[in-house]
């Protein structure tokens, strides 16, 4: 249900899983087991969560043998496990989002003694190695080089939820990596709340996020290495010379704003200005001209006026992002900004909320058309027939390969390509 965080959860999950014997069902109703990964992010994905599983009530009763697990960020705020468990008395296992490694035995234990496991860390204990991980991202693999966040952004449930931020061995992060480019996988996605706070955690100050990208960048193989998220207060030049000087480092960099206006930055708990992330920005377009910046904005934060909108339309327009993503604030009991006065009505926010993406489109659209007859890495992921193909940019977007009879000794590589033409959402491109 939620980010990429969640996602990867899952993956483990499912490893869990496999190495008890269990494989993946076609339809959820013939599951013996079923595993909700809840999220908490905003109120939506909480509406869209209870819905899902409430429709399990009558699945269980054609299938009463089905096991029923609930875990991630939702469940790991007491309120919410303490309302799992009473609305949902067909729940049979609920956890958090710290002790998820704990599933597999908890999910032995009910077999052996069908109670109710209600089993909720109150903290974060560490971080916990040698999971089984069953990937599903193809020639991508995620790996979590760090747990938590210290930021407490006055929005975000994160931290409550997620823990404080503690960083994984380097070690243990180098290792594997390693083995999942010598097993294939062509792009490695780092993942933390905030990957550039890599290392804070730790005494030894070589332990940061650009000596990081640095060792990895070593090991040998031809593969790309991404990272989410990035946050603009410890975004520092070096990092951006790390990735700049680094062919192995994808040059999509998300680098969430979430206001263009200095008065919600400040109300946001963001600790950067407006001013400060737009020479970031400049920075990142002088040292990496192919940048594809992507970011994440919210609207309608308590206290938003016109004229703090404006400063974020403003700020879009500046940047001319890649694309965006674009959320309406969502009140996050237990936060900060939850008690702020001066919330604004939903109809604003969802005026704003469309002003936003309509803008990005129409940036989307120019950048696009900006990049016919230039030339860009692409990941080649399939080969037709008649030696057409298709293949992936940086930004993840695809594009058609034509006229270049192309072989299968392209496949699984990175090349360069020459886009001839963007039309209909489309890029057309050629191999050079
Ligand atoms: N309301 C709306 N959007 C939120 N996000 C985080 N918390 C909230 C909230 N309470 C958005 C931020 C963040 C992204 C993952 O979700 O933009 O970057
Ligand atoms: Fe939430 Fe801010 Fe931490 Fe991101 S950096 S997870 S928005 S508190």
């Amino acid at each position: 249900y939620g980010c990429q965080m969640n996602i990867h959860d899952s993956e483990k999950i499912a490893g869990m899983l496999e190495s008890l014997g269990y494989s993946e069902t076609v339809d959820s109703k013939d599951a013996d087991v079923v595993v909700f990964n809840t999220c908490c992010i905003r109120d939506g994905v909480e509406q869209k969560i209870s819905a899902h599983i409430g429709a399990f009530k009558n699945i269980k009763k054609l299938n009463p043998a089905q096991i029923i697990i609930v875990c991630g960020c939702f469940s790991q705020e007491n309120e919410k496990a303490a309302m799992l468990k009473s609305k949902f008395p067909f729940i049979d296992i609920i956890v958090g989002t710290h002790n998820i490694h704990e599933i597999k035995q908890l999910l032995i234990d009910y077999i052996s003694n069908k109670k109710r496991i209600i089993d909720v860390w109150e903290n974060e204990k560490g971080i916990f190695e040698n999971i089984d991980i069953l990937r599903t991202s193809g020639k991508n693999a995620w790996v979590n080089i760090s747990y938590g966040c210290n930021n407490f952004c006055s929005y975000c449930i994160v931290p409550y939820v997620r823990g404080r931020e503690r960083s994984r061995d380097m070690i243990d992060i180098i290792n594997e990596v390693k083995d999942l480019v010598a097993k294939g996988y062509k792009f490695i996605t780092l993942l933390g709340q905030n990957v550039n706070s890599y290392g804070n955690d730790i005494a030894d100050t070589s332990v940061n996020f650009a000596n990081l990208l640095t060792k990895l960048c070593e090991i040998e193989g031809d593969f790309r290495i991404k990272f989410l998220t990035s946050h603009p207060k410890d975004l520092t030049s070096e990092l951006i010379d790390v990735i700049a000087n680094n062919s192995k480092i994808s040059k999509a960099i998300h680098l969430p704003v979430q206001s263009g206006s200095n008065n919600i930055l400040k109300a946001m708990n963001r600790r950067y200005s407006r001013e400060k992330y737009f020479s970031i920005i400049d920075e990142i377009k002088e040292k990496i001209p192919n940048a594809a910046l992507t970011t994440d904005i919210i609207v309608g934060f308590p206290g938003e006026t016109e004229d703090d909108f404006n400063d974020t339309l403003d700020l879009v327009n500046y940047v001319k992002y890649e694309s965006l993503f674009a959320f309406m604030y969502s009140i996050r009991t237990g936060t900060v900004a939850a008690t702020m006065p001066n919330q604004i009505d939903e109809k604003i926010k969802n005026i704003r909320v469309n002003a936003v993406l309509n803008l990005a489109k129409k940036i989307s659209k120019e950048n696009h058309k900006n990049m016919v007859g230039k030339v860009f890495e692409a990941f080649v992921d399939k080969i037709f027939d008649n030696g057409t193909g298709e293949a992936i940019l940086d930004s993840g977007k695809n594009v058609d390969l034509i006229s270049n009879n192309l072989t299968n000794e392209k496949l699984n590589n990175f090349v360069n390509v020459k886009i001839i033409s963007f039309s209909n959402n489309k890029f057309v491109g050629e191999v050079i």
